[in-house]
């Protein structure tokens, strides 16, 4: 608590002077760091092996939703890098950087070109990924004790009541269907990393149209006249929206503002909305009990 509301105050004007910068759409001069690929696999401050700093929990699980969110898109969900963005856990920057100080530069000014877009995130938000950041980094480099402590402490009983009950999960899944054989599909790591980030592999091709669709993303579109055509989302644009429905029949209708009205209902969001009300422990206790379902 000390550590965090110190370096936020001390983070306060600094941002400020960063957001000012992106503001006025400066570029960032490319830093020399970043044309060293193999970077130390431990940050300065880690002298030794339990030298590392104790990050505030709640911060960290912030800073992951933000970056599941937002960034896990091309650096994947753990920050080891995806199909475009590089692995942030050997990257230069990350691991120089103190409280969002470096990161910050990346992300408020990316690098258009070289694929990285800008983002107009706060200070708040940008420490929190800092900070998640730099717990992954601790993560991989004490990796024993924390696989002990991310995977085996929870509760399976916990995380069947929660399944069932509060994390609303069965509105959407089933033990006994889509994930009765989910223990034997992923080793426990495997698992807690679905429950953050489902079908990360189909990110790239999530659109409506490209490829078979992984968790079909559905319209509703109803009429002036109150008429309504439920199906399959095939496409949508500022002109047309086309649904399959049930019976494989293709509905077009020209678009013209808000008429008809459409309804569009991606089964994934769902998912990802969630992310925001799980807590440390629920995650626990849901890889605890999912890992049963052999
Ligand atoms: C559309 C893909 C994309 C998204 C989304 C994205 N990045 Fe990146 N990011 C990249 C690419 C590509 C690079 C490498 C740029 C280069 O080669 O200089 C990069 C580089 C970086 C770097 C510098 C790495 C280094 O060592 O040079 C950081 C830090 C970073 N991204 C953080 C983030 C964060 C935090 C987010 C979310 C707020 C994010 N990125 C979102 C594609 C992305
Ligand atoms: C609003 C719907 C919705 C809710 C609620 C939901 N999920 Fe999901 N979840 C999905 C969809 C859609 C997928 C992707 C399924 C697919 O790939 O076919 C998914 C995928 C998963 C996967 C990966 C499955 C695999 O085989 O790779 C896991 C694990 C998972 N969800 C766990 C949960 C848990 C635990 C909860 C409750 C805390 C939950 N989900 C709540 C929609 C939902």
């Amino acid at each position: 608590m000390q550590f965090r509301s110190t370096c936020i105050r001390a983070v306060l004007a600094m941002f400020a002077g960063i957001l000012a910068q992106a503001g006025a759409q400066t570029q960032t001069p490319a830093t020399p760091a970043q044309q060293t690929p193999q970077a130390p696999p431990t940050p300065k401050q880690a002298v030794k092996r339990d030298g590392y700093p104790e990050y505030d929990p709640a911060a960290v699980q912030r800073g992951q939703k933000t970056f599941v969110a937002t960034c896990a898109f091309c650096h994947g969900s753990n920050a080891k890098g995806g199909e475009t963005g590089p692995d942030l856990l050997r990257s230069v920057v990350v691991l120089d950087d103190e409280n969002g100080n470096k990161i910050g530069q990346v992300v408020l000014n990316g690098r258009p070109d070289k694929g990285m877009p800008k983002f107009a995130l706060s200070h708040d938000q940008i420490v929190d990924i800092a900070i998640f950041l730099h717990d992954r980094v601790k993560a991989a480099a004490l990796r024993d004790t924390y696989k002990v402590l991310n995977i085996v402490v929870g509760d399976p009983r916990a995380g069947q009541a929660y399944f069932n009950g509060a994390g609303g999960c069965t509105s959407c899944h089933s033990v006994r269907g889509d994930l009765a054989h989910i223990g034997s599909k992923y080793d426990a790591v495997g698992v807690q990393q679905h429950i953050v980030m489902p079908r990360e592999e189909h990110w790239g091709r999530r659109s409506q149209t490209d490829g078979p669709p992984v968790a079909p993303v559905t319209a509703t579109v109803t009429l002036a006249s109150g008429e309504s055509f439920k199906g399959r989302l095939t496409r949508i644009d500022d002109f047309t929206v086309s649904i399959v429905d049930a019976n494989g029949d293709l509905h077009s209708f020209t678009r013209n503002g808000d008429t008809p009205k459409v309804d569009i209902h991606d089964p994934m969001k769902g998912h990802f909305d969630l992310l925001a009300k799980y807590t440390d422990s629920d995650i626990h206790n849901l890889t605890a009990y999912l890992v049963t379902l052999k």
